[in-house]
């Protein structure tokens, strides 16, 4: 490796744990290491291990030439902005128009399973990302994340309070990851880089319905679950009823539905080759999140 690598997002849950484990699992010395946030105040525990910080904002073209300045890997994180007005996809552009213009040695980004053929709302921010870090010409390396098993925190709650679980997702498949595993993952990309452009999915290693899941909430948590199975229209009324903002109850919708097509089945050895670590069953981590289940 020849020079230093940026974490953008560095104050959010991956892009923390990817910092962690650069410096603790695959022994990238700090000095090599450059954290970016848009709050670094937020950093200040990894500016006690000795890395550099920077305000890294890409609503703000300034701090991108400045934090970009000197950087050999730059790994943007996706942005969390989830609204319909293309403000993640807006964000990512300028973060890679920067980087080509800064001239980074290679660039990775958090991208989503199948970006390519996916049914979820927010596929084009990831698709068009994709296809921008193409077209720059930069080296790259993409990380398409499979779903977080702490995603489950999102319906489980409500879901175990009244021993149903409405899902429009029928009978498709989904291998959950735990967020650590895929940022350790990420982390073993970064430190070992390969010669070539590639793109890597990210999942856990089995694909399980809804059904299946749900037998294995019940063995963690001893608690009754029974799935509901309905439609994507269903699926949003009662989102609507149980007070989901409107604005992402499509959003929500189209996790289903893509699942019910198979368009996130896939399974992959790429985050166990990656992280070099076994990784986290989601019966472990179901067993060691109850308390969280229960809401
Ligand atoms: N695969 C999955 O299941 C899954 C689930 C949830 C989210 N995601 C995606 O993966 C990303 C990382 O996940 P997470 O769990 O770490 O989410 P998170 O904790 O909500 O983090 C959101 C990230 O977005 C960054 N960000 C927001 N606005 C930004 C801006 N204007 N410029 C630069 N960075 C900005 C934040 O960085 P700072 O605050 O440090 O600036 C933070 O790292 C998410 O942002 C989302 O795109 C994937």
């Amino acid at each position: 490796m020849t020079g230093k690598i940026l974490v953008t997002g560095a104050s959010g849950h991956l892009g923390a744990r990817i910092l962690h484990h650069l410096l603790e699992s695959h022994g990238v010395a700090a000095a090599g290491l450059v954290a970016g946030s848009r709050d670094p105040a937020k950093l200040g525990e990894l500016a006690g291990k000795g890395v550099e910080t920077r305000r890294i904002d890409f609503d703000d073209p300034a701090s991108l030439t400045d934090g970009f300045s000197g950087i050999d890997l730059l790994l943007i994180v996706s942005t969390d902005a989830l609204d319909a007005q293309g403000t993640r996809l807006r964000q990512q552009l300028a973060a890679v128009e920067a980087a080509r213009q800064a001239g980074v040695g290679r660039i990775f980004y958090t991208s989503m399973p199948g970006a390519d053929d996916s049914l979820i709302t927010f596929a084009p921010d990831h698709l068009g990302t994709e296809q921008a870090i193409k077209a720059s010409g930069l080296a790259y390396t993409i990380f398409r994340n499979g779903w977080y098993m702490e995603n489950l925190f999102m319906a489980l709650p409500a879901a175990l309070a009244h021993g149903q679980w409405y899902s429009s997702a029928g009978q498709g498949r989904l291998a959950h990851i735990a967020r650590d595993d895929i940022a350790r993952a990420i982390a073993g990309g970064l430190a070992s880089p390969p010669a070539e452009n590639i793109t890597y999915t990210l999942t856990g290693d089995t694909a399980r319905t809804t059904d299946e899941i749900a037998a294995l909430v019940r063995a963690a948590t001893g608690k009754p679950l029974e799935v509901v199975h309905v439609d994507d229209a269903h699926l949003a009324k009662g989102m609507e009823a149980a007070g989901v903002p409107a604005p992402y109850i499509p959003t929500f919708v189209s996790f289903d539905a893509n699942t019910r097509e198979g368009k996130i089945a896939m399974v992959t050895d790429d985050a166990r080759t990656l992280s070099g670590a076994t990784l986290t069953s989601l019966a472990d981590f179901l067993k060691a999140n109850t308390a969280a289940l229960a809401g």
